[in-house]
């Protein structure tokens, strides 16, 4: 394959349709922007420039394309005259700059289709230099072509034209394939037949599709390059054809994961972005979405129902219903059911997290557990230690946030308040319903709470006739008559 001398990506459209304040091609796909993905795809063809063409919304596409592929270039297009002024002012731009486009072919993509792969692009400047065309137009075959390009190919199937669907003749408007609007074009023509260009057609718009009319004119040979899955010159244009593409891709992700040894029971709710990472036997449960640079490793089990963002889960761990952010699951460890784990939760290997409970900023211990109704803030708890039910680790005391320590193999109460900073030393006890504010010696039992004291008979006499003092009468009775 001839390496490209350029790939020009058009993103410069507002995209009214999503009817949004974000840029189109900035709306997301599988954790990866729409630009994001066609960048990607072009990268495949390692060209030696890629432009991308910018216009609504030019300072957050720009800033984004600086972000994520530092190495493409960015041209305004103030105002929006059509793809072929697109394409012409970013190779006036390129010229401008005092680079030569003569190295090799130019590509041509689009910025909002998400499904685009590099193989197809590919696939496309091979056809390209194995036809020895002027231009290969990237087409497909649509079960409903209303509103593409057809493209009109002469008797010997090289492509002739090709004709917008708002300009097609009754016969044009019956052809299925159409012109993805992706090309690949020997550099020398483009500049010169773009000069050419006028906006005499129904949008008064310059069209690049023209450029392949003239070539024509030329005598030049035209292929077409039709693309096997059409889904993957889809455009995204509206909200609901986001959605179609994120299923799609949701189902590609899933299937490169199941051939790859992954057990993934309900793809149609098994959400995976693009950056996530997982080893065979992993299993996915029903209902799980697992964002950003999230991985499993093997033998792990997630969900049901379980959201990870930017995670890392260790062998065999088993996270159910759990929300979690920025958290490291050690392997073995369990979490969830109704577990909430915040940015700097570590758990280590065999650690637990059990039904509601909520960590953040904190270390838990090798074998250490958490199992219930608690909260553990900016906390570090030593290996083997268990955090009794409903136990707070009190961090923030409304000006700032502390730490609490707690040693090995600890036992803390129930409904123990930790008030930080405070530390609990290795192998002590807290009594359950205590509120902990000085540090606890190693071994020691720390108690902390009101002495118990029963006021004899005071419901008999403060609430007579209640349901509770008949009760109570009842039982005395009772022990009276036993007494007998
Ligand atoms: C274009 C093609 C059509 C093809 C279709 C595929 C032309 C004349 N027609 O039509 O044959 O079937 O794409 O989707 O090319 N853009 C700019 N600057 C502009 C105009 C467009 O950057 O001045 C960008 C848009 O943001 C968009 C892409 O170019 O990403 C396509 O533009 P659009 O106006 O959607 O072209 P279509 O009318 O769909
Ligand atoms: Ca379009």
């Amino acid at each position: 394959m001839t390496r490209p001398a350029a790939v020009v990506i058009l993103a410069a459209g507002e995209g009214k349709r999503m009817r949004s304040a974000t840029p189109k091609v900035l709306h997301h796909v599988a954790g990866r922007s729409l630009l994001g993905h066609v960048l990607e795809a072009a990268a495949t063809l390692e060209p030696e420039h890629v432009i991308v063409v910018v216009g609504h919304g030019r300072e957050l596409v720009a800033a984004h394309v600086e972000e994520i592929a530092p190495w493409a270039l960015t041209v305004v297009q103030e105002e929006q005259r059509g793809t072929g002024h697109a394409v012409r002012i970013a190779l006036a731009d390129i010229a401008s700059r005092g680079i030569s486009l003569d190295g090799g072919p130019v590509v041509v993509l689009t910025g909002d289709t998400p499904l685009l792969t590099g193989a197809t692009l590919v696939a496309l400047v091979q056809e390209h230099d194995a036809s020895l065309a002027r231009a290969t137009v990237l087409t497909a075959q649509m079960s409903d072509p209303t509103g593409y390009g057809r493209i009109v190919r002469d008797e010997t199937g090289s492509v002739l034209r090709i004709v917008e669907h708002k300009d097609s003749s009754s016969v044009e408007i019956m052809i299925d394939e159409i012109n993805s609007g992706m090309y690949c074009f020997a550099a020398s023509d483009l500049t010169r037949l773009l000069a050419n260009i006028t906006t005499n057609n129904s949008q008064g718009e310059e069209y690049l599709t023209d450029v392949i009319g003239f070539l024509r004119d030329e005598n030049a040979v035209v292929a077409g390059s039709m693309c096997a899955d059409s889904n993957e010159i889809l455009g995204v244009n509206d909200r609901y054809q986001l959605a179609e593409a994120a299923a799609v891709m949701r189902d590609r992700i899933n299937a490169q994961w199941m051939r790859e040894g992954v057990a993934i029971l309900d793809s149609a709710t098994t959400w995976l972005d693009v950056d996530v990472e997982l080893e065979p036997d992993v299993t996915i449960l029903p209902n799980c979405t697992l964002l950003g640079p999230t991985s499993v490793a093997a033998g792990a089990k997630i969900g049901p129902g379980t959201t990870l963002n930017s995670c890392e889960v260790g062998a065999n761990a088993s996270v159910i219903h759990t929300w979690a952010q920025l958290a490291v699951i050690g392997a073995d460890a369990t979490v969830g059911p109704f577990s909430y784990l915040r940015p700097g939760t570590v758990m280590g290997t065999h650690s637990k997290a059990g039904a509601f409970v909520e960590i953040k900023n904190s270390n838990i211990g090798n074998d250490a557990k958490v199992p219930h109704l608690s909260y553990v803030g900016d906390g570090d708890i030593g290996e083997g230690s268990n955090i009794g039910a409903s136990t707070v680790f009190v961090n923030y005391d409304g000006v700032a946030k502390h730490r609490t320590t707690v040693g090995k193999h600890v036992r803390i109460g129930s409904d123990t308040m930790l008030v930080a900073p405070v530390t609990v030393g290795d192998g002590a006890y807290t009594a359950a319903g205590s509120v902990i504010t000085e540090d606890v010696p190693p071994g020691s039992i720390a108690i902390a709470r009101g002495k118990q004291r029963n006021v004899l008979d005071w419901v008999l006499r403060r609430r007579p006739g209640t349901p509770a003092a008949q009760a109570a009468q009842a039982a005395q009775e009772a022990t009276a008559q036993e007494e007998k």
